[in-house]
């Protein structure tokens, strides 16, 4: 454990972060449409997506990593809200028969389960669009909000979310080398934390060097998250999770413990705990809120 670690303690944390969970839900289902504007189906998939039991730690990161940085809550929500919805948006369509092909998400039917597949497409399409909407609606700086929208997207596209969606299902079925592994994993959950961190920071106007020191305990985080998502599946069981357990090995999916065993990713996630430590320390207290979530993603049960 370093200083930032000691000095903060773990009630108070979680009261932080208890708190900043309800402040994003709320924000969450004031700017989703209301489930009586037509088109009502369409509205209602959105909401029941998005206002689910999400763990809501993309925006935990966003405000910890704005907080951290010297920003405020109130010019974070925008940015929290954003990867959110493209968070929720990712999870419809990684349900779909076509994808995963997923019947449980969050503790419930998945969205195309609860509504059909058509509105499940069409509600993940208009949550993407509505997190950009939501940027350009939230009234900072022109220059900030194009660096916000730069950022969103690249995470979201080939670049990120979508090229890694890609990956995996062109690696079901064979052996991928570490390097194709972890490059998959960086893409497909990694990018979207890595905007997460940048767009909090950039929110709070830091410059290019804080930017990059960030992005180092990002990368860290991100792949330790897929990573422990990976053994989760292996050993968790549905109702703890939320999602079906045991779908990666059912599909032949390319993950860290198909390829290194549980042993060889424990050892990975220590690494990677240990490189997030190592990232923070200069931020001293500041960083706190940062390395809880870090210890989060390494050690969560769901
Ligand atoms: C699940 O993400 C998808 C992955 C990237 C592994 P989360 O575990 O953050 O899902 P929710 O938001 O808590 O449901
Ligand atoms: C998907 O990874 C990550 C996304 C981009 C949504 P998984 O397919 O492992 O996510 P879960 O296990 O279904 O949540
Ligand atoms: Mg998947
Ligand atoms: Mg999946
Ligand atoms: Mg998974």
């Amino acid at each position: 454990m370093n200083a930032a670690a000691t000095s903060v303690d773990a009630a108070s944390l979680a009261r932080v972060f208890d708190r900043r969970g309800a402040r994003v839900d709320a924000a969450l289902a004031r700017m989703l449409p209301s489930e009586s504007t037509p088109p009502t189906r369409l509205h209602a998939a959105m909401r029941y997506a998005v206002l689910g039991a999400g763990k809501r730690i993309r925006p935990q990161l966003v405000y910890a990593a704005g907080v951290a940085c010297g920003g405020h809550e109130d010019g974070l929500d925008a940015a929290a809200v954003a990867v959110e919805l493209v968070h929720a948006y990712s999870l419809i369509h990684d349900d779909l028969p076509a994808m995963d092909d997923d019947a449980l998400r969050r503790g419930r039917a998945t969205v195309h389960v609860a509504f059909d597949e058509a509105t499940a497409v069409l509600a993940g399409d208009a949550l993407q669009a509505q997190a950009f909407q939501v940027l350009v609606e939230s009234g900072g700086a022109p220059s900030l909000c194009v660096e916000l929208l730069r950022t969103l997207a690249a995470a979201s596209g080939t670049a990120g979310m979508c090229g890694g969606q890609a990956l995996d299902l062109a690696a079901t079925g064979r052996v991928q080398t570490l390097a194709e592994l972890e490059h998959m994993h960086a893409l497909k959950t990694g990018a979207l934390f890595r905007a997460c961190l940048r767009m909090g920071a950039l929110c709070a106007g830091v410059d290019a060097t804080v930017l990059a020191h960030l992005d180092e305990y990002a990368q860290a985080f991100g792949l330790a998250f897929q990573i422990r998502d990976d053994i989760l599946d292996v050993e968790g069981c549905s109702a703890q999770l939320g999602k079906t357990a045991g779908k990666d090995a059912a599909q032949c999916k390319s993950t860290y413990p198909a390829l290194l065993g549980l042993s060889g990713s424990r050892k990975r996630l220590d690494e990677l705990a240990h490189t997030m430590r190592e990232t923070l320390a200069p931020l001293g207290e500041a960083g706190s809120q940062l390395l809880a979530l870090g210890e989060m993603a390494v050690a969560r049960d769901r």
